[in-house]
C-alpha cells in the first residue's frame, strides 16, 4: 500500500525463518534487503525514477526488518550497520519522490537531545493541514511514512515525522533511552511546524502509533497548539500494562522489591526454549529502548508512563483507536477514552473488517480512511473556532 514492501518478497523471506530462531529472521531479511538493494542500484534512476524509488524504499524496509530481533545484545554491530544501510536506501528514495522528503535535526529545549525529523509536502499549494507523526516501542519514522504518511499526503495533508529517545536513530546515535516526558521532543517539532512554509498552523495534528498512543497524548497535555491528537491505539498506563502481563508470581516479586529474585526469574524465563518469541522480544526490546540494563530496571522505568496525572491538561480532541485483537495493550484504549471523557473519539477497529490487529496491521487502507477523515473534519472545526 505505502510502497514499503511487497508481499511476494516478504513471503520468500518468511520461508527462510525458523520458528523461535531470531537469527534466522535477521538473516532472511538481510538477504532480501541486499537483493533488493542490488536491484535498486541497477536501475537508471534518471530514466526510471519511480522504479528506483520503489526499490530503495523496499530495501530500506527490509534492512529495518533484519534489525528487528537483534536488540538482546547491545554490542551486536549489526544494530548500527543496519540503521546506516536503511538510512542510505531511504534517503535515495526520498530524493526520488515527486517532492523530495527533507531531513532536519531539531534540538530539545534543554539542548540535550537532537530530534531527527523528516518533512513531506503534499504538493498542494497554500498552507495545508499537517500531521506530526511519531512511532512507538520499536518502529522508526521511516516506517511511519509507509504506514500512514503516504496516505495523508495523498489527501493533501502535509506530514512531519520525528523520533525521540528510545527510538531507532536517537537510541543509536545519542545513546538515549525513552523518556516519559515526551513533550521535550515534541514541543520543538510543533515550534518547527508552526513556522514551516506550507503548514496551516491552526490545523496541526499529532499522531502517535503503537506505544506512541501514550507518547502523543502525553505531549499534547503540554502543547495546546494542536487541533487534534490521534492515539493509534490508545495507551493509558504503560507500567500497569507491563505489570499485568507478568503474571502473579513475577508481579509479586516486583512489587515487593525483590530485585535480584525478579531479575533471575525473568532471565530464566527468557532463556527457556518454551517462552514465546513475542514475550522474549518484548523484554529485549523494552530493555534496549528504555536503556535498562536489567529486567527490573525496565519494569521500574515503565511505571512513569502513566497519563492519569496529566489527563486533565489535554485540551484537544483525541482519536482513541482500539483493536479487537489487541495483544500488547489490552483494555488500555478504553481506559484512555474514559479518562478523556467528551474529548475522546473512541473507535473500535473490528476484526471482522480486517482491522482488528494491533494498530490495524494489515488493514491500513481502512484504518487510514477512518483516522484521516476524522482528522480532516476535526481540524477544520478547530480552525473555525479559533
Ligand atoms: C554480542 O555481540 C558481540 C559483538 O558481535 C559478541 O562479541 C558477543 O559475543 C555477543 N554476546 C552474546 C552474549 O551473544
Ligand atoms: C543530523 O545529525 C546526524 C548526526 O546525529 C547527521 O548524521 C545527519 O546528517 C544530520 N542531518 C541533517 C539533515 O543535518
Ligand atoms: C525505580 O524508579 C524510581 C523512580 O524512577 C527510581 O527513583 C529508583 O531508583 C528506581 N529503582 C531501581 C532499583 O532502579
Ligand atoms: C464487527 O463487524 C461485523 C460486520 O459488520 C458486525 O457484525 C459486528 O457486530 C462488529 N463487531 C463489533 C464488536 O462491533
Amino acid at each position: 500500500v505505502g510502497e514499503g514492501s511487497d508481499i511476494g518478497e516478504v513471503l520468500v523471506a518468511a520461508q527462510e525463518i525458523i520458528p523461535k530462531d531470531m537469527e534466522s529472521y535477521a538473516n532472511a531479511f538481510n538477504m532480501l534487503a541486499d537483493r533488493v538493494q542490488v536491484q535498486a542500484n541497477a536501475i537508471d534512476a534518471v530514466k526510471f525514477p519511480f522504479s528506483a524509488r520503489k526499490a530503495y524504499f523496499r530495501a530500506a524496509s527490509y534492512y529495518r526488518s533484519a534489525d528487528f530481533f537483534l536488540h538482546g545484545n547491545w554490542s551486536d554491530r549489526r544494530i548500527d550497520a543496519l540503521l546506516a544501510k536503511q538510512t542510505t536506501a531511504f534517503n535515495m528514495a526520498l530524493r526520488l519522490m515527486g517532492i523530495p522528503g527533507q531531513r532536519y535535526n531539531l534540538t530539545s529545549m534543554d539542548n540535550q537531545i537532537q530530534i531527527p525529523v523528516i518533512v513531506y509536502n503534499s504538493g498542494i499549494p497554500g498552507p495545508r493541514p499537517t500531521i506530526i507523526m511519531c512511532q512507538g516501542y520499536d518502529g522508526s519514522q521511516e516506517e511511519m511514512y509507509h504506514v500512514m504518511g503516504k496516505a495523508a499526503l495523498e489527501r493533501g495533508i502535509n506530514v512531519i515525522t520525528y523520533e525521540g529517545p528510545g527510538q531507532p536513530i536517537v537510541r543509536r546515535d545519542q545513546d538515549l533511552g525513552f523518556i516519559y516526558d515526551w513533550e521535550k521532543v515534541t514541543i520543538p517539532v510543533v515550534d518547527f511546524a508552526v513556522n514551516h512554509a506550507g503548514v496551516d498552523s491552526q490545523k496541526i495534528g499529532l499522531l502517535g502509533y503503537s506505544f506512541g498512543g501514550y507518547l502523543a497524548p502525553r505531549a499534547a497535555s503540554l502543547d495546546h497548539r494542536l487541533a487534534a491528537v490521534m492515539a493509534i491505539d490508545g495507551v493509558f498506563n504503560f507500567g500497569q500494562d507491563i505489570l499485568a502481563s507478568l503474571g502473579p508470581q513475577m508481579r509479586e516479586l516486583f512489587t515487593s522489591g525483590k530485585i535480584t529474585k525478579f531479575n533471575n526469574a525473568i532471565t530464566k524465563v527468557l532463556a527457556s526454549p518454551d517462552t514465546p518469541t513475542e514475550a522474549k522480544w518484548a523484554f529485549q526490546q523494552g530493555q534496549w529502548s528504555f536503556k535498562a540494563s536489567t529486567p527490573y530496571e525496565f519494569v521500574n522505568k515503565s511505571m512513569a508512563y502513566d497519563l492519569a496525572p496529566i489527563i486533565k491538561s489535554i485540551k484537544a480532541p483525541v482519536f482513541v483507536g482500539d483493536a479487537e485483537n489487541e495483544h500488547l495493550f489490552q483494555g488500555q484504549a478504553q481506559e484512555l477514552a474514559k479518562a478523556l471523557g467528551p474529548l475522546a473519539h473512541y473507535h473500535f477497529f473490528n476484526a471482522t473488517l480486517g482491522v482488528g490487529e494491533h494498530c490495524a496491521v494489515g488493514g491500513s487502507v481502512l484504518q487510514n480512511q477512518v483516522v484521516l477523515d476524522w482528522f480532516e473534519e476535526t481540524s477544520a472545526r478547530a480552525a473555525i473556532k479559533q
